[in-house]
């Protein structure tokens, strides 16, 4: 068709179409109907001004016609209608709350959600979401978001004392530095001890400190008729998973959180996995076994695997989260040691290990924190420049611990109190101050370095 005539039936297709649609015979001559919108929900809340535990909720949904407004507060139970005016909401719990306001009209139903994260430590209802820690120069209160955790010893806690003194003022978390672990819990083939870890547990649980357990399996800590078990490798296993089930059985309600296994990876050799006795004896899966029979004895226990030199070898953390990413729903948590230097390693490297935990929804442990001061054995005292240098170490570490979200936060443990008690001395076999008391008890500059952190 030419283009010239397609032109002019253009020019006149409107007219046609009007001609038809007047001619024809159904005429709609009533008022015309507008489909009804769904309204569409939206509140806004602020904390109340005269109680922190307070919420208050203002519908400001706007629309015409008829709708209906209710309130889900997120603490269960039924819905609320709206009432004219604000709702003020109490939140007495600590825990994270979705509010929502669902919104109904003709046309359907529209909800708008916020939520709420309350914190005592923190004094309440958080501001937009966002805990902040006290200004407090207890480490414990200022650190309003996270356990801060230290070890202990059955004999500390039974003596009481001035180390079960400052564990209680500054610490919200014990660690049993060695009483937990196969050797001491497993000492002979069918018998079990558990006097140390219950004097630490019932201390713990008396004192409303939080009690992390370590470890249940640790080739360093397997006691010797295990590395020299007589039977088949399947009476192998069985006595691994009665070992596991019957401790963590034991303190399920108590002990909020197990290193199921520690250190399993080898260092150096290539090969993922230390060549330990259970490795031996239950094969590589030995790991997924371990923490599926703890998750079955007690199904609210935070689960970790912790290892060291997570922040400084990032091949050995690549490995760790393999051994993480395999465990699946096995698993809540990272425990990263953090023995490490004054100078070492990078800032960057230790907010790795914080960022793939955080990216794998996981909980994050420090389980283990000492700064060397002495790393190079060439100190013979610890200088004012030193330990300056150590505390911004400190406030270094414990500032990535603090700036991960909330739901991934855990504990922060340091391992150990005062300078002389440090395992590292006999490990290095030289003297180093790598912790945040003096052998007196007083504070070192490490110390305001761990709370200039929480600022
Ligand atoms: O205090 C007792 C003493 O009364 C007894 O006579 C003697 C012999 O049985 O043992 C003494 O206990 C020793 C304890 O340290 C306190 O010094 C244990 O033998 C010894 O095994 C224990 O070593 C602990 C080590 O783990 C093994 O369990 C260290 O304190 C502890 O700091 C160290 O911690 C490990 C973590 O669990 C895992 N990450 C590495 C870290 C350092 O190795």
């Amino acid at each position: 068709m030419k283009f010239k005539n397609l032109f002019n039936i253009l020019k006149v297709l409107p007219l046609f179409l009007l001609i038809i649609s007047c001619g024809s015979e159904e005429v709609n001559d009533g008022p015309i109907i507008i489909p009804v919108a769904k309204v569409q929900a939206a509140f806004n809340m602020s904390i109340s001004s005269t109680d922190p535990n307070v919420l208050l909720l203002d519908n400001r949904t706007v629309g015409t016609g008829d709708f209906t407004s209710k309130w889900d507060f997120g603490k269960g139970g039924s819905f609320v209608l709206d009432q004219p005016g604000i709702e003020e909401v109490r939140y007495d719990t600590d825990g994270t709350f979705s509010v929502r306001l669902i919104v109904e009209n003709s046309a359907g139903l529209t909800v708008d959600a916020k939520t709420v994260i309350v914190d005592s430590k923190s004094g309440g209802i958080c501001p937009n979401g966002v805990c902040g820690s006290t200004n407090s120069s207890i480490l414990k209160d200022a650190a309003a978001t996270f356990f801060v955790g230290n070890i202990t010893r059955s004999s500390r806690v039974n003596s009481g004392g001035k180390h079960t003194e400052l564990l209680k003022t500054y610490f919200s978390s014990i660690t049993s530095e060695y009483e937990m672990k196969m050797d001491r819990m497993h000492p002979s083939e069918g018998n079990f001890d558990f006097t140390a870890a219950d004097a630490i547990v019932n201390f713990g649980v008396e004192n409303g400190i939080n009690v992390h357990g370590h470890a249940l399996i640790w080739h360093n800590a397997t006691p010797d008729w295990v590395k020299n078990f007589s039977g088949s490798d399947a009476e192998f296993e069985v006595m691994v998973k009665n070992y596991i089930v019957t401790t963590v059985t034991r303190y399920k309600g108590k002990i909020a959180s197990w290193d199921v296994v520690n250190e399993a990876i080898d260092d150096g050799s290539g090969n993922p996995l230390r060549n330990s006795i259970f490795k031996q004896k239950m094969g590589d899966d030995y790991i997924k076994k371990c923490y599926q029979w703890a998750r079955e004895a007690d199904p609210d226990c935070l689960l970790f695997y912790n290892d060291y030199n997570m922040a400084s070898t990032p091949s050995k953390r690549a490995a760790m989260f393999k051994i993480v990413d395999s465990l699946g729903d096995l698993i809540d948590g990272v425990g990263a040691q953090m023995h490490i230097n004054y100078n070492f390693p990078s800032k960057a490297n230790i907010q790795a290990v914080a960022d793939g935990t955080v990216s794998r929804g996981l909980k994050l442990h420090f389980a283990e924190l000492d700064i060397r001061a002495n790393p190079d054995n060439n100190q013979t005292s610890l200088t004012a420049e030193r330990a300056n240098l150590q505390k911004a170490k400190f406030a270094e570490v414990v500032k990535i611990y603090n700036s991960i979200p909330l739901e991934n936060k855990y504990a922060l443990t340091v391992w150990g109190l005062r300078d002389n008690e440090t395992w590292l001395t006999d490990f290095w076999g030289h003297i180093d101050w790598p912790l945040m008391f003096n052998e007196d008890y007083s504070k070192k500059p490490a110390y305001d370095g761990f709370i200039e952190g929480l600022q």
